[in-house]
């Protein structure tokens, strides 16, 4: 007992910076760190609301290891989907088509899959969705996944590309004005 006292009154000298001691009228803890604002219940932390991989995620934003990010296509100028409609309303359909005036409707047209292979090329596209071709030269600038991406189908039967990438597309629709022929073996 008599031993806990004399370290009271003499307590050890410590090497340490000093702190002022408080005085009577300074009765709160000396303020070392600035204190932050109280969380509401409703904060929740920046780093995992959203979700990193989370679909409210605006693309573009940051890369997920492991995940391919997706990659914005920038269209020119005037070809937007509402560009693409305008056209569609304004131009002749056997421009779209890419084929003479008096040609039968595409329903009446038979292509060989010889003929589709023909046309390939940026100045020249056709391709094959769901057994009916189109002329997509006119379309191939409106893509929203990009010219690259669009020309995969150039010649050839695109169903299999289309339908891995947007199957709730309607081509029918989209393509409706181009449409060149149904495609025969
Ligand atoms: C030939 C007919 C095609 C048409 C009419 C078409 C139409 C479209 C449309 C309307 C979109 C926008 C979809 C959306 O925002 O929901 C789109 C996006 C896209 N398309 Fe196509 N497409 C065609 C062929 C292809 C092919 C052959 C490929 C791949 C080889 C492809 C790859 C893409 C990609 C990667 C996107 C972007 C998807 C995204 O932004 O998440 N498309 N396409």
């Amino acid at each position: 007992m008599a031993n806990e006292e004399n370290q009271v009154q003499n307590p050890p000298k410590i090497n340490a910076p000093s702190v002022p001691k408080p005085t009577s009228l300074n009765h709160e803890a000396p303020m070392s760190k600035p204190i932050s604002a109280p969380r509401s219940s409703l904060a929740r932390p920046a780093s995992t609301f959203p979700a990193i991989n989370s679909a409210q995620r605006a693309s573009g934003g940051l890369a997920v290891p492991g995940q391919q990010s997706r990659r914005k296509v920038v269209l020119k100028p005037g070809h937007s989907p509402l560009d693409w409609a305008h056209l569609n309303s304004s131009k002749p359909k056997h421009i779209l088509r890419g084929v003479p005036p008096n040609t039968p409707p595409p329903q009446y047209v038979q292509i060989p899959k010889e003929e589709l292979k023909k046309h390939k090329t940026q100045e020249d596209c056709w391709t094959c969705i769901n057994g009916r071709v189109f002329n997509i030269t006119p379309y191939i600038n409106f893509h929203p996944g990009g010219v690259e991406e669009i020309m995969k189908c150039a010649g050839r039967d695109g169903t299999a590309l289309f339908n891995k990438y947007h199957s709730w597309v309607n081509a029918d629709r989209m393509l409706e004005n181009c449409m060149v022929g149904i495609i025969s073996n």
